[in-house]
């Protein structure tokens, strides 16, 4: 069996690592990189440390509006994929890179296998939702993390094709701390396990909105303990248009850093005493390990981190986010709903075997 795997972004390359090395065992993959994320800090570094093979094609597309950018790769997919003729497509996830891989595949009549199925916040005004909907509705096969994804794809009438895999970032998170056990991040940044908070901020509807990200500033300016941010680009871009770089850096607790690795930022969120987030995968990540998270915005795809108390809503409120930091989240049971870490091989199985009616 042939598979184009298309991937673009920092996520993907993630969630790509243990798919990649599950499929290669058994069968022919041609590796896509459309190039959305295209810094050595949120591509090259996580090629090189996840052990992500080098791409085969790279479409170079990088950033612009969402049409443009999705037009961009729309074409330049299509393109690829009459040249290689795949038996399947696999794109991972919510991107742009997503929507392109799942339509251009699609339109030309191969078959689509959607890793990350399911999952909605259902706020359309978020443009990932929009590509969501989209990829999934143009899916063949639906690879759910979760039962709740399941169940969402039930009700848009949804039942052929989807499978129940499990989640592969806790792939990716298992086998990266048994082969590379965090070493001394910590130390690097100056922090104690335990004595810190780990920030993250991305999201357009955070990072482009001058009021959201300076509410989201003053709180984490205002929290009891350091925080460490590492500060994605086109966040790091807003924040100086909008003047808030000064602001950040007048509080004496909030450090700025450039993006960093994968195994580096595991260690960091291993040793947080909470996560302060708008990223969807960070949030699980911070169940994976445990850590009570603080989510930056006003609904989530992952519900059950919410449901089972490890994760509380803040939305962009300056004063609910210091609440929530500092009234944080203990609760005792943690069952494994993300499966068990062998999402991989449940994906390539599920490919092999093809659409099942439900
Ligand atoms: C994209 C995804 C988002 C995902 C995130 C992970 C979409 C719609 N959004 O958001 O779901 O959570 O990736 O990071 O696909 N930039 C650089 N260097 C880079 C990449 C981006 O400087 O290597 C800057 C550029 O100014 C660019 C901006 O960041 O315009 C936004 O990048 P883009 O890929 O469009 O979206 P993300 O915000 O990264």
């Amino acid at each position: 069996m042939k598979v184009v795997s298309i991937v673009g972004a920092r996520p993907q390359f993630i969630k790509a690592a243990p798919v990649c090395r599950a499929l290669r065992t058994r069968h022919e993959e041609v590796l896509v990189h459309t190039g959305q994320h295209y810094d050595r800090a949120m591509s090259g570094v996580f090629f090189e440390e996840l052990g992500i093979p080098e791409p085969d094609f790279n479409l170079g597309v990088g950033s612009g509006s969402h049409a443009h950018q999705t037009a961009e790769m729309l074409a330049a997919i299509e393109a690829v994929l009459v040249e290689q003729a795949p038996d399947w497509v696999l794109v991972y996830g919510d991107t742009n890179t997503t929507l392109a891989g799942g339509l251009a595949a699609a339109k030309l009549d191969i078959p689509v296998a959607h890793v990350e199925a399911g999952l909605r916040s259902f706020d359309r005004r978020m443009p990932e939702e929009v590509n969501r909907v989209v990829v999934d509705h143009v899916s063949s096969l639906l690879l759910c993390p979760t039962p709740a994804a399941v169940a969402n794809l039930r009700d848009e009438g949804i039942t052929c094709g989807v499978a129940l895999v499990g989640d592969v970032m806790l792939d990716t998170a298992r086998y990266q701390a048994e082969i590379a056990p965090a070493g001394d991040a910590l130390a690097a940044f100056g922090v104690e396990p335990g004595g810190y908070f780990l920030a993250t901020v991305h999201r357009a509807g955070n990072s482009d909105d001058p009021e959201r990200l300076a509410a989201i500033v003053r709180a984490l300016g205002r929290v009891a303990r350091p925080v460490i941010w590492p500060v994605h680009p086109r966040t790091a871009k807003n924040l100086a248009v909008f003047g808030l770089d000064v602001v950040a850096r007048a509080a004496g607790n909030v450090r700025m850093v450039d993006p960093v690795p994968y195994g580096e930022t595991i260690a960091l969120l291993k040793g947080a005493a909470a996560l302060l987030t708008d990223s969807g995968g960070m949030q699980k990540e911070a169940y994976f390990f445990r850590v009570p998270c603080v989510t930056l915005r006003d609904a989530t795809e992952w519900v059950e981190t919410v449901e089972l108390g490890w994760n509380v809503l803040a939305g962009a409120d300056e004063e609910r986010i210091v609440a929530a930091a500092s009234d944080l989240p203990r609760p005792v049971s943690h069952p494994d709903v993300y499966g068990d870490g062998h999402a991989a091989e449940a994906i390539v199985s599920a490919i092999e075997a093809g659409p099942q009616t439900a």
